[in-house]
């Protein structure tokens, strides 16, 4: 069992990588609500329901997918709390993916002003990223986790069996943001990915994972709030969140529109001379390597730079880009001209 620590003074948690039947240790509240999918409440309920003995514990199971993570299963995971009468001893989990998270961690947030609440991801992309680091929320028709709360959680369990079941473009999807953080803030990890079998070697993978989480403990435990460092965890998002809401939220998973966000995010990064042509290919090599998509067609552009503007990085209307600076170091640009970003959209 490995475990890593968040450190943010008295709302510290530990991430524990591991076997999740010897765990659960957190776990002391008499009610628990859990919030699931269908899908992953079909594979893994009753095993995990195996592991709570003498709790009151009920499940709410939210419709699948990016298209509901609205106000409205928010409120659905509120009734179920109220319903159950859920009090301020009483216990949220996430079973799922960064969906189902940002949501109970965002209804764990706002329940009677705040109750407990652990996250317990079963995908790629929820493990290495979106469990980790309090970031809860829904997104709206005018863009992706414009409302939520910095919410952290009081524990996160991480069992990399969860991914065996997980379908193969869920998998892809996911190593995009393992790319990001290498890329950011760790030049051997990169070069570590370039070389390691992630897709049929179990213990790189293990390993991929715990690097991803280790990387992003110590980014979050310097910057909760995204004042600074954490910024360098949207690289990619900026162009892939609007990727995301122009294809509805049903085109894409956020993977996949985080690795064409990061090619354009590089093609920035290029212009500037930030990074030379040689580590721009290393980048979208590696991304291609693991079956990710890179390439997507702007339509309207100035549609898509308008959309810049809603980003939560942009601020007094300066927006805010995060670009590599090499590889292994990341720097936040700050307001491009207009010109230089329709020319790489
Ligand atoms: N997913 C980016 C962050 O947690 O800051």
């Amino acid at each position: 069992m490995k475990i890593i620590k968040i450190d943010l003074q008295d709302r510290s948690y530990n991430v524990y990588l591991g076997n999740i039947d010897s765990n659960l240790n957190e776990i002391h509240h008499n009610k628990v609500l859990i919030v699931t999918n269908p899908r992953v409440s079909a594979l893994h309920i009753s095993s995990l329901l195996s592991k709570f003995h003498s709790k009151q514990v009920f499940i709410c199971t939210l419709k699948d997918g990016e298209i509901y993570k609205n106000m409205q299963s928010v409120e659905e995971i509120l009734n179920n709390a109220f319903i159950h009468k859920l009090d301020r001893k009483s216990l949220i989990i996430g079973f799922g993916g960064g969906v189902i998270g940002d949501m109970a961690g965002f209804a764990a947030g706002i329940y009677q002003r705040g109750i407990d609440f652990i996250n317990i991801p079963t995908t790629l992309l929820s493990q290495v990223d979106a469990s980790i680091g309090g970031k809860t929320g829904i997104n709206t028709p005018f863009g992706k986790n414009l409302i939520g709360l910095f919410y952290q959680p009081k524990a996160v369990y991480i069992d990399v069996n969860f991914l065996s079941t997980l379908n193969k473009r869920e998998f892809i999807s996911g190593l995009s943001e393992i790319v990001k953080v290498a890329v950011c803030f760790d030049r051997n990890f990169f070069e570590w990915l370039e070389n390691a079998d992630l897709l049929n070697n179990k213990d790189n993978l293990t390993y991929a994972i715990q690097r991803s989480i280790e990387i992003k403990a110590d980014v979050i435990s310097k910057d909760e709030r995204e004042d600074s460092v954490r910024a360098g965890l949207n690289y990619g998002h900026t162009f892939g969140h609007i990727i995301e809401l122009l294809g509805n939220y049903s085109t894409y998973l956020h993977g996949e529109a985080i690795s064409m966000g990061i090619i354009k995010a590089n093609k920035l990064a290029l212009e500037l001379n930030r990074i030379t042509k040689k580590e721009s290919s290393r980048i979208e090599n590696l991304l291609l390597s693991f079956g990710l998509p890179i390439s997507y067609e702007v339509n309207n552009k100035d549609e898509f730079y308008n959309n810049f503007y809603l980003d939560k990085k942009s601020q007094n209307d300066k927006l805010r880009f995060i670009i590599p600076n090499g590889i292994g170091k990341m720097e936040i640009l700050e307001n491009p001209s207009k010109e230089l970003l329709l020319s790489i959209l």
